[in-house]
């Protein structure tokens, strides 16, 4: 209100002419840093057939969530577009289709991380809140991840965790319980690997290849040793002795040989498959493994034989980098009002429960994760709703690209290079001071 009365004022003293250039501003927005109500929102308009892009479907269970909206909706139906498996290569080709202002995207399947990046572009649709019923009965964390400057850009859909594996079977027999700590993790291995069911074996693995994931394995081991990469007011912080002790259990970690030389080209799927061949005893990953390592179809070769914990930290459980994917509308789609029915339809509590049943990521939805027939089906998840609620989210920022790029490049290079981890460090906090001003 204040914002209207002073702009009369303004006008009134600037005449007509004056006037009309300001009324002009005040309703176009046209830089997205307004923080205007109107921008993209309100036009949600136009019904019809629209499109989903969404990274590569791991689970095969989408097409049956899609067929359900397009049964009841014949004349708007989905169509997926499938996009590449890593993050990186997705966001790639959702921002060259906006730069195209191409409408080939109506509905966007966005890593968490992205928000504030698509939405000060304008590449994605404010969408009014009170166009999404059940906002506030998803996990506040994840409602952040899809605000941009206090405007809702997406939904969250999946959330995500990170969750330690471990073979439940070798560690029974070598007597040892789940690790809590880095220590005890090693300490675990050696006692499991004098097996000779485990001879061969190595004994951790996350997601060490130049990409995404680099960045959440990189941020967990800082924060899991007490270390930030940006503190609280999101200034980078990232040349500390605690951020060197947690990429040094990382570089540690490769030149002992507790984790392989291999691990260096693990995204989500190769460590997977790496430990359902049975070549780790432990595995840092998302909940989405738990339903295909469980396979009884002879695709897992440890069926039955795995279990879940917490990360493990530096002096107790450690934090996880705070995942997920928030469904959002291209700014440039026709039949957006279509597209915010899809995301409402998907977001629902009852099309959620059907996700975790058919690929055990995990939901957005709170009250699921008290569900007493998922909990029965799905121990982990009471390890899960820990990790996400304790999870640190990565640098919320407008130039998230050459943010995560810039941090890929110094773990990289100290695990797979050999810089000096301390060198890495000081580097990228000069270069993250460059990219993040604000
Ligand atoms: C998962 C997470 C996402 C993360 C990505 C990294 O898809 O949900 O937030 O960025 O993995 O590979």
């Amino acid at each position: 209100m204040r914002f209207e009365r002073s702009h009369t004022r303004r006008a009134v003293a600037l005449g007509v002419a004056g006037s009309l250039v300001l009324l002009a501003s005040a309703c176009g927005g046209d830089d997205g840093s307004s923080g205007g109500s109107s921008g993209g929102a309100g036009a949600l308009e136009g019904r019809g057939p629209i499109t989903f892009a969404t990274g590569k479907d791991t689970s095969g269970f989408l097409p049956k969530q899609v067929a359900a909206w397009n049964s009841q909706h014949p004349t708007e139906k989905v169509e997926i577009k499938e996009l590449p498996e890593d993050a990186d290569a997705q966001r790639q080709q959702m921002v060259q289709n906006a730069q195209n202002k191409s409408d080939a995207f109506s509905v966007l399947n966005m890593d968490v991380v992205w928000t504030s990046e698509f939405a000060a572009n304008q590449w994605i649709t404010q969408i009014p809140e009170d166009k999404v019923p059940d906002l506030g009965k998803l996990i506040p964390a994840t409602v952040e991840t899809a605000k941009y400057r206090d405007k809702l850009y997406a939904v969250p859909i999946t959330s995500d965790g990170g969750l330690l594996y471990y073979r439940s079977d070798l560690l029974t027999k070598a007597g040892v319980e789940a690790p809590k700590t880095w220590d005890e993790m090693l300490a675990a291995c050696l006692k499991v690997q004098a097996l000779p069911e485990a001879k061969g074996m190595s004994c951790y693995a996350g997601q060490f290849e130049k990409y995404e994931g680099l960045t959440v394995n990189f941020s967990e081991a800082i924060n899991s040793a007490g270390g930030v990469i940006v503190d609280k007011d999101g200034k980078p912080n990232v040349d500390t002795p605690e951020a060197l002790a947690g990429l040094q259990e990382l570089t540690k970690g490769f030149s002992t040989g507790a984790i392989p030389k291999a691990a260096v080209t693990y995204k989500e799927e190769e460590s997977r498959r790496a430990f359902q061949e049975g070549k780790l005893l432990f595995l840092r990953n998302w909940p989405y493994v738990y339903a295909l390592a469980g396979k009884t179809d002879g695709s897992s070769k440890i069926a039955g034989k795995f279990g879940v914990a917490p990360l493990p930290g530096k002096t107790g459980p450690g934090v996880s980098s705070l995942g997920g994917h928030d469904y959002a509308i291209s700014q440039f789609a026709k039949n957006k009002a279509t597209a915010v029915d899809f995301i409402n339809f998907m977001a629902s509590e009852e099309r959620q429960k059907a996700n975790i049943q058919g690929t055990s990521q995990a939901p957005t939805y709170a009250s699921l994760y008290d569900d007493p027939e998922l909990t029965k089906a799905f121990p982990y998840l009471a390890p899960l709703k820990a990790s996400i609620l304790g999870a640190q989210p990565r640098p919320r920022v407008v130039k998230y690209g050459d943010v995560t790029a810039a941090i890929q490049t110094a773990a990289y290079d100290a695990l797979k290079n050999g810089k000096d981890p301390k060198q890495a460090l000081s580097e990228l906090q000069t270069k993250l001071s460059t990219l993040i001003t604000q």
